[in-house]
């Protein structure tokens, strides 16, 4: 057995990733050639990062940053704050653009697509890329028309289909039994806890390839939580997720691969083991282990 395995067994956050853990540092190997073997097939990287550097202004909140994320994992980003967490994820949908004056270099392919370019259909991204936000913020309307509200957006009118898409969409964010006696209800009416996984049948429901989670259950209590690490591990099958969290034991319980940023770079990425077991770099170590942030 090796010492990795050891530790890992030993890690009761660990634990239950195990078997997926170690079947992923195959799929890290392929990574370095640019594409990955799934069940049957070789599957496209879902997102490559390169020498990616971000700009507010003058101020540079982004520096050189090289990532490759696989289809259907979940990668947690962490670090203290202020570190870039946040700045990094919107860059994966454009959604920093709304901001003045920023500036990137670089490159973000998404699906094969580079992102940046100018031709690119930054709605049609949004759609392909959603996006949870910290508080969750549904739209004030009813639960129905928060989750129809996308699709709408997207062409889709029939009545018939829209309620299709929003009973699937509530059901894969595990909501559907709670709300489907009061669909007419305002989403205000709703605990936090079910307003946040409403945001995420909101994104479900126009049907994304990736989904960025920013801090999304630091505004609930322990078992709100619980229910969206659920949930966020159920939806790994089907969507490639990017999560920004400030709990250690959260990115241990939920990611497959972990990535460390400090003061705008990114000091560290790789499997979630071997970051918590056996980071390389000795900020991360420090950080992970509580010395600073
Ligand atoms: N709209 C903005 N205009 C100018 N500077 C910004 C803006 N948003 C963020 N910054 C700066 O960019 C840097 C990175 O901020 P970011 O919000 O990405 O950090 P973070 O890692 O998400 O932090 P936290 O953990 O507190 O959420 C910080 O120095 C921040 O002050
Ligand atoms: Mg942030």
């Amino acid at each position: 057995m090796m010492v990795d395995e050891i530790r890992l067994r030993q890690s009761p956050v660990l634990t239950e990733n195990r078997g997926k853990l170690i079947s992923l540092s195959a799929v890290n190997e392929q990574r370095q050639k640019d594409q990955v073997q799934g069940d049957n097939t070789i599957k496209e990287l879902k997102v490559k990062v390169r020498d990616f550097s971000f700009y507010y202004g003058s101020k540079q909140a982004l520096q050189n940053i090289n990532m490759q994320i696989a289809p259907n994992e979940v990668t947690a980003l962490i670090g203290p704050s202020g570190c870039g967490k946040t700045t990094f994820l919107r860059t994966i949908n454009r959604m920093n653009d709304l901001i003045p004056g920023t500036k990137v270099e670089g490159e973000v392919v998404v699906s094969g697509q580079n992102i940046y370019q100018p031709a690119v259909d930054v709605v049609e991204l949004r759609r392909k890329v959603g996006l949870v936000f910290q508080q969750p913020n549904p739209f004030p309307k009813s639960i129905y028309e928060n989750v129809a509200y996308g699709p709408k957006i997207h062409g889709k009118k029939k009545k018939t289909l829209l309620d299709e898409l929003v009973e699937n969409s509530l059901q894969q964010a595990a909501l559907w039994d709670e709300v489907k006696d009061r669909l007419k209800d305002s989403a205000l009416s709703l605990s936090g806890g079910q307003q946040q996984r409403l945001c995420i049948a909101r994104v479900l429901a126009v049907k994304p390839e990736v989904i960025l989670m920013d801090e999304p259950t630091s505004a609930l209590d322990p078992v709100a939580t619980q229910r969206i690490e659920d949930l966020i591990r159920q939806l790994s099958m089907d969507y490639t997720i990017i999560i920004v969290t400030h709990n250690m034991q959260q990115a241990a319980r939920i990611s497959d691969f972990t990535a460390f940023f400090l003061l705008g770079d990114l000091v560290e990425c790789g499997k979630t083991s071997q970051i918590f077991t056996n980071p390389k770099d000795t900020r991360t170590e420090e950080y992970i282990t509580g010395r600073f942030g």
